[in-house]
């Protein structure tokens, strides 16, 4: 009854990647007996760039079925679709108003995605951290399990939650982020400089979940190195080798110095392999395990019918509670 909650959320854009999974899946499946666990699916997020309606469908669908395929178990984690609880738009216009336009523009998310997709610069780009921000505080969350590069979006949920609980009393629980030390950051094969993300021009810069084990063994094959031949981690001078490292020691649960022993006097060339495998090995089971579960749409569409009644419950609570505090309920 105690446990301390838990959420989280991937957007459905499509195939997922290794940092993905590595820095967020890979970490929520050990935390499901321990913590009370909420995993959304961040739809609504996702039409901030421009989305096909039957592609979207598909991946909210893909996106389920990826996590319970990974090992989420639907029993224990409460798994439901963002835009099917209407409380998360609604708290996010209300925290609209009470967020600066000062604290969004630092946001280096959406510099990034700004220079990507100049043709549209839409106003859910720049807000898109307050919707963020109502997912958290609805639920009460007390841990938010995410990689590195979703850090600023959790301080700025802090913001506005300290900033709420100020002017009206205790209302929200100000959630800690949960980045876990390994896998927070995955880089690109191609340009181990920047984060590995789906949207990479380069396809050999990303592996995704759904690649066949020939295409990981091509992509690591070619995943840039140095010339210094060692196994060593150091990120500024051996930024693929040290990403490489990472990949090996997040999924066999070793330390940066132990993966350095295992490889001592090891060239690159077996080195890039033993990673490409143990990645093959890892992802194998989860890619048969989707193809069962993506052929039973009721089975999906049940989980996320329990999902949304159970959420449902949690977040009206909360809405309903600001909405009195503010003076929007007579
Ligand atoms: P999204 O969909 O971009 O990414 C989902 C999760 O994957 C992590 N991640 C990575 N981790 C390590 N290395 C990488 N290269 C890498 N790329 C992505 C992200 O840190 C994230 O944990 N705004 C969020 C989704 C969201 C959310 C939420 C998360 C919406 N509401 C509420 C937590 C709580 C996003 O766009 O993540």
């Amino acid at each position: 009854m105690n446990k301390k909650r838990i959420l989280s959320g991937i957007q459905s854009t499509g195939n997922l990647t290794l940092g993905n999974y590595l820095g967020a899946i890979h970490n929520w499946i050990d935390l499901q007996e321990k913590y009370d666990c909420n995993y959304m699916i961040a739809n609504l997020h996702t039409l901030t760039v421009r989305t096909n309606p039957d592609e979207l469908r598909k991946n909210i669908l893909n996106l389920i079925a990826i996590y319970i395929a990974a090992g989420l178990d639907p029993e224990k984690n409460n798994i439901f679709i963002q835009s099917q609880i209407s409380a998360h738009s609604e708290l996010a216009w209300i925290l609209n108003c009470y967020t600066y336009m000062g604290e969004l523009s630092r946001m280096t998310q959406f510099k990034d995605k700004s220079e990507k997709h100049a043709d549209n610069i839409n106003a859910g780009l720049f807000t898109y951290p307050v919707l963020m921000a109502a997912d958290i505080l609805l639920y009460q969350a007390d841990l938010v399990p995410v990689g590195e590069d979703q850090r600023q979006h959790l301080e700025i949920t802090r913001d506005i939650a300290e900033r709420f609980n100020k002017l009206y009393g205790e209302t929200f629980v100000v959630p800690e982020g949960y980045v876990s030390k390994a896998g927070a950051k995955i880089m690109g094969l191609q340009n181990p400089e920047n984060k590995m993300s789906k949207s990479a021009e380069n396809k050999n810069d990303v592996i995704f979940l759904n690649d066949s084990p020939d295409e990981i063994m091509r992509k690591f094959k070619k995943a840039v190195t140095d010339s210094d031949g060692i196994v060593k981690y150091d990120i500024n001078r051996k930024p693929g080798i040290s990403n490489l490292m990472t990949i090996y020691g997040t999924i066999k649960k070793m330390n940066k110095e132990d993966v350095e022993k295992e490889f001592q006097g090891i060239g690159y060339g077996k080195f890039k392999q033993a990673v490409a495998e143990v990645v093959i090995e890892e992802l194998k089971p989860i890619q048969d395990r989707y193809k069962d579960i993506i052929k039973n749409p009721e089975y999906i569409q049940k989980i996320c019918k329990n999902g949304k009644e159970r959420a449902e419950i949690i977040a009206n609570k909360t809405l309903y509670d600001v909405q009195k505090k503010i003076g929007l309920i007579l």
